[in-house]
């Protein structure tokens, strides 16, 4: 079972800091014998005319992601910048790993941003704006969609390759903390999965799916989104309890594992809340 991912390697995107959800899918991947490779948001040379707050975030951003895989999986680690919002970013990030000569056997989406909540306060859908509505669904649903597209293009992305990424119920049903623009963003990453699980299937053997997972006030995302109240709510509703951040991690790497017959899969690791009324 340790092997189960040996010599096997995977691109994970989407560590900001120790409480990142991709951090511990790409701890779990190594344990299973996998390699790693991390590609994370930072400053790019497609950055231009920015704002200092907007650098600062990114900057910030960037020395976060490089500290925390320097330090949980040593130097060694190849390391990529990564901004989903720009296209030439996610083209340079597929073209350094076939200059490096880093072919993957999957990867873990595990990004999303939404401007409209802030301090935990969800903006009202009506009161969304256009810019406000793309920006979300482009950065947390679409950008699937360009990686795997740069990735193919590529062939660093091998035929039978494993993809995942992370969603939430709120892509179905509205919860008791309604996520409004994000529910919209995490519906489309789910019907992204299915359709490319479908496209990619035939055409590559790659599989594609999704895991939703419960509210989580560990990562940077999480903070911003939740209270308290809100995890220990889905706790008690929730048959086991919330997931952690563990249960989600082995899923990843049961799916992550080769030659499995699984794919355009919503998987729910969340305690049992789904089935909850
Ligand atoms: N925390 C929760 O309660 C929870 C529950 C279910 C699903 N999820 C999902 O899990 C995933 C990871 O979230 P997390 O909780 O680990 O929080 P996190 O803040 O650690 O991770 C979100 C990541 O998205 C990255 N990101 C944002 N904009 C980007 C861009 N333009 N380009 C590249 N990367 C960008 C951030 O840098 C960050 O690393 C997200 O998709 C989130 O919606 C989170």
């Amino acid at each position: 079972m340790l092997n189960m991912l040996k010599n096997r390697r995977f691109l994970i995107t989407g560590i900001s800091d120790e409480g990142s959800l991709a951090l511990h899918a790409a701890k779990a991947i190594i344990e299973h014998g996998g390699q790693i490779i991390c590609a994370g948001l930072g400053l790019t040379p497609h950055h231009v005319g920015l704002s200092d707050k907007a650098k600062a975030y990114l900057s910030a951003n960037e020395t976060a992601f490089r500290e925390t895989v320097q330090r949980e999986f040593g130097p060694e680690t190849p390391l990529y910048i990564l901004d989903a919002t720009q296209e030439n970013s996610i083209a340079d990030l597929a073209s350094s790993l076939e200059e490096d000569g880093l072919e993957i056997d999957g990867f873990l989406h595990s990004i999303a941003m939404d401007r409209t909540i802030r301090n935990k306060k969800v903006k009202p859908l009506l009161d969304v704006t256009q810019e406000e509505f793309c920006d979300t669904i482009g950065i947390s649903a679409f950008s699937l969609v360009r990686i795997t597209h740069h990735l193919i293009g590529r062939n660093v992305l091998l035929p039978g390759a494993s993809i995942c990424s992370l969603s939430y119920i709120a892509a179905e049903k509205v919860t008791f903390h309604p996520y409004r623009n994000m529910s919209v963003a995490k519906a489309a990453l789910e019907r992204i999965t299915i359709e490319l699980a479908d496209e990619l299937g035939r055409s590559l053997g790659i599989r594609v799916n999704a895991l939703r997972f419960s509210p989580y006030l560990g990562s940077k995302a999480g903070t911003a989104t939740l209270d308290i109240e809100d995890v220990e709510k889905a706790d008690m509703m929730s048959p086991l309890g919330n997931a952690r951040p563990r249960d989600l991690a082995l899923e990843i790497v049961h799916l992550m594992q080769p030659e499995l017959r699984i794919t355009g899969e919503i998987r729910h690791i969340d305690g049992g809340y789904h089935i909850t009324g």
